[in-house]
């Protein structure tokens, strides 16, 4: 019978009481298809000394660089005998780089100088050095360039015994550039890191002569974890100074590792962060100091492709709009990724990568309607041994047809390493198709900012530290909630994860010494970001939920599922509907939890059943229009999953049947595959479209006809 398979996925999803919990939470994405955060740049898609005059050759040119369609590559000035880089004249590769739509040149004119650190060769000559080449480049009649770097890594490569302050020195060669040609960028400070004690000093200093950069631009080496909290530090200190955002470029990125640089698995989750951050370019960096022209190693030699190349490509086929990608823990180093969505090629794409335990789980919500009840989904795979490997390319792993349920696929993907990159490429699926895979509908809960008791479904009693204490390490136990106590209330805020802060003794809630055992003991410590220090909250169903550690993947419980003041508060292994594991967070103030079941926000069409007659009438206790056409009534407590002129529908035995009791709820709610609620339960918690709901067993139903 036609579409049979579907309707018995949403049997399954409602027979569930309680989701599945197979992943860790270290090791799931969502993807919101709905929310777009810009229209795609593939900003992260330059690199450092990446190309030279003769490196790639001219014959690969269009195959290796113009097919990544490069965005900003950074080159010395002159790349002559004796300069700090003897090779990659910006101008030489500018003209290179000018058959390529796009593809920008940014010159780094401290690159003139020999030796490292830089051998300053005395204002005079240096700006005369620097007019030299603005002199040069007007000549040359190019325009694909992205700007002019006055200097590189000043706190480790400037000497206030060159005569001049770091600031003196950056105020004389902007106005010269200026002077010159004044609609050419200037970029800075290009710091080898961000640190606030520099920036602001150099942010206020450009303020007050009018020497503002018009792209802000620092590197990013010290590792990948730090890159959301400094580009959140910058943004906060431009406002806190009254500066306008400028454009950010990270002229240098890699892995902390820097044999890792290119590699897909690494590079995924810097693309994922410039990408969340909108960060304007961003340029991987070069740690081999003999083989410059590989593109920041993607390529594996001179003329060959390595895995990194293949990755960049899948890159650069983006289209349409970037959308958000929620990782496990922006603050980690753990997997991400960056998606697309193109609403007139109709896919999306998602490439993602990164340390995981060997199964992802990706979650993608709002689906676009175009990809109708099944989305067809292509699972791929870049696989890396080492920057100098040549690949031939990726691999398909599996493509796969799934339901659509509620507007959201869950995929989850075995086999998983941090090295090798991934994509996952969406299409509208086959609905006719025999192998649809069921998803259940993952619960994608968004806990507001705010200050909550936290009380345990088994005790009733609250998540509190022992004897009011605000020491470091002071245990965390259960008891009896006392109004007003404010070692009773945490406050919830979302960082890379969720933090749990204690509000009296402003710590938080904390894995003591990062124990990834069961029985591990819950404490507060101050807060210093760490993964033992942030939680995953999922729905248990009801309004209750799940509180994982991010670290352990272990659940927040109570202890021998005490009931006692002062029972201890422990992690545990996530079990099955255990009570002493689920939790109700209540604002404080109010009495009532909040609400963490999520409602179908669309309506699943339903298709007309097509009935053959081929079996006897069996029972006469449903309507006789659906006996006359050859179906059999269900037996007694019959589910109804349509209704229309003939009467309402069930399904036994992977065969339509039916039913015999009407329904009592409106069918906009029941063709939703919801239930309908007790005949004598009037309670209605939301009214929308399809009509009044209420919550039963933790699960949405219709509220009855009757009430
Ligand atoms: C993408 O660009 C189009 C046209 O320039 C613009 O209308 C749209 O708002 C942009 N989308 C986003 C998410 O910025
Ligand atoms: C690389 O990024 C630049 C800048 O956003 C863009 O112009 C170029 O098209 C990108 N590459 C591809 C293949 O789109
Ligand atoms: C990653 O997986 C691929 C095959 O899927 C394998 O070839 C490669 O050696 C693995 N890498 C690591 C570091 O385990
Ligand atoms: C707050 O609760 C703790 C138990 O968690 C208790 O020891 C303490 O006396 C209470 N303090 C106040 C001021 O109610
Ligand atoms: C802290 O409270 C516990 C009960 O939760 C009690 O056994 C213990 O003696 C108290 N410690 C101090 C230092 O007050
Ligand atoms: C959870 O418990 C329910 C009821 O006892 C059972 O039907 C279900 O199969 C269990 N699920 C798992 C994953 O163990
Ligand atoms: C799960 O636990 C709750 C309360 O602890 C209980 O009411 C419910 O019946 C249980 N569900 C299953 C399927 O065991
Ligand atoms: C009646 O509905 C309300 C809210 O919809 C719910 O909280 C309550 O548990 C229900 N009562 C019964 C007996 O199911």
């Amino acid at each position: 019978m036609k579409s049979l398979s579907f309707f018995s996925v949403l049997f399954i999803y409602l027979l569930l009481a309680s989701p599945l919990i197979l992943v860790k939470a270290a090791n799931k994405l969502v993807v919101d298809c709905g929310n777009k955060i810009r229209n795609v740049t593939h900003c992260a898609n330059g690199s450092l000394y990446g190309m030279t005059e003769t490196i790639p050759s001219e014959a690969d040119y269009m195959t290796l660089v113009d097919d990544l369609h490069p965005y900003v590559m950074r080159n010395p000035p002159r790349g002559k005998m004796g300069d700090q880089h003897p090779f990659g004249n910006a101008i030489e590769v500018a003209r290179r780089l000018s058959r390529t739509p796009g593809a920008l040149v940014s010159v780094i004119l401290t690159d003139f100088l020999p030796y490292w650190p830089y051998q300053w060769p005395g204002m005079e000559k240096w700006l005369e050095l620097v007019r030299q080449f603005i002199r040069d480049k007007k000549a040359s009649g190019l325009t694909n360039w992205y700007g002019y770097e006055i200097w590189n890594e000043a706190e480790n490569t400037w000497r206030d015994s060159n005569g001049y302050t770091f600031l003196e020195f950056w105020k004389e060669t902007y106005k010269v550039i200026r002077e010159m040609d004044p609609d050419e960028k200037i970029i800075g400070p290009c710091d080898g890191l961000y640190v606030e004690s520099r920036m602001r000093p150099f942010l206020e200093f450009c303020k007050e002569n009018d020497v503002m950069p018009d792209i802000m631009c620092w590197h990013e080496l010290m590792g990948v974890e730090l890159i959301p909290r400094r580009y959140k530090a910058y943004r906060e200190l431009e406002r806190s100074l009254g500066i306008k955002e400028l454009p950010i470029t990270i002229n240098e990125y890699c892995d902390i590792k820097h044999e890792l640089e290119g590699q897909p698995g690494s590079s995924a989750r810097f693309i994922g962060k410039f990408e969340r951050y909108k960060i304007e370019s961003a340029l991987i960096s070069w740690w081999f100091n003999n083989l410059p022209g590989h593109l920041g190693s993607l390529l594996a030699t001179d003329s060959k492709k390595g895995a990194g190349w293949y990755f960049y490509k899948w890159y650069s086929e983006m289209t349409g709009d970037m959308v958000d990608v929620k990782p496990p823990n922006d603050n980690s180093i753990l997997v991400d990724g960056a998606a697309c969505v193109d609403d007139d090629k109709e896919y999306i794409s998602f490439l993602f990568g990164g340390p995981n335990d060997g199964t992802i789980q990706t979650t993608f919500v709002n689906l676009p309607s175009y990809i109708g009840d099944v989305a067809k989904v292509k699972f791929e795979k870049i696989d890396w041994i080492s920057k100098d490997t040549v690949s031939y390319g990726p691999n398909s792993v599996f493509e796969k047809q799934y339901a659509v349920n509620n507007g959201q696929i869950t995929v989850i993907l075995n086999n998983c390493n941090a090295s090798s990159g991934y994509r996952l490429y969406i299409t509208k699926g086959d609905p006719n198709s025999n192998d649809i895979i069921e998803s259940v509908e993952i619960p994608i809960i968004n806990i507001p900012e705010g200050t909550y008791k936290i009380v345990n479904r088994k005790s009733g009693k609250v998540l509190a530290v022992a004897n009011d204490s605000k020491a470091n390490a002071a245990n965390v136990h259960q008891w009896t909630y006392i109004d007003g106590n404010a070692s009773h209330h945490w406050k919830i805020s979302e960082d890379g994860g969720y933090r749990i802060l204690n509000v009296n003794a402003n710590k938080v809630l904390d894995m003591n010494a990062e124990s990834t055992a069961d029985g591990g003991n819950a404490i507060i410590w101050p807060d210093t970001g760490g993964m033992n220090q942030r939680w995953v909250i999922e729905s248990a169903g009801g309004n209750y939920v799940y509180i994982i550690n991010s670290h352990s993947g272990k659940a927040l419980d109570v202890d021998k599922s005490s009931n006692d003041d002062g029972g201890n508060i422990i992690q545990w292994s996530l079990s099955n509907n255990s009570s002493n594991q689920q939790w109700q967070l209540i604002p404080v103030g109010s009495n009532t939890p909040i609400d963490v079941i999520p409602k179908k926000t669309t309506t699943t069409k339903a298709p007309t059943p097509t009935p053959t007659p081929t079996q006897a009438p069996s029972k006469d206790s449903c309507s006789d229009a659906i006996l006359k056409k050859g179906y059999k009534c269900c037996s007694k407590d019959c589910f109804i999953v349509f209704t229309d002129d003939d009467g309402t529908w069930g399904i036994e035995n992977d065969q339509w049947c039916g039913c015999d009791t009407p329904s009592t709820c409106p069918f906009a709610i029941t063709s939703q595959g919801y239930k309908c609620c007790k005949e004598d339960n009037c309670s209605v918690i939301e009214t929308d479209d399809a009509g009044k709901w209420g919550i039963e067993d933790g699960q949405w139903c219709g509220i009855s006809d009757k009430c």
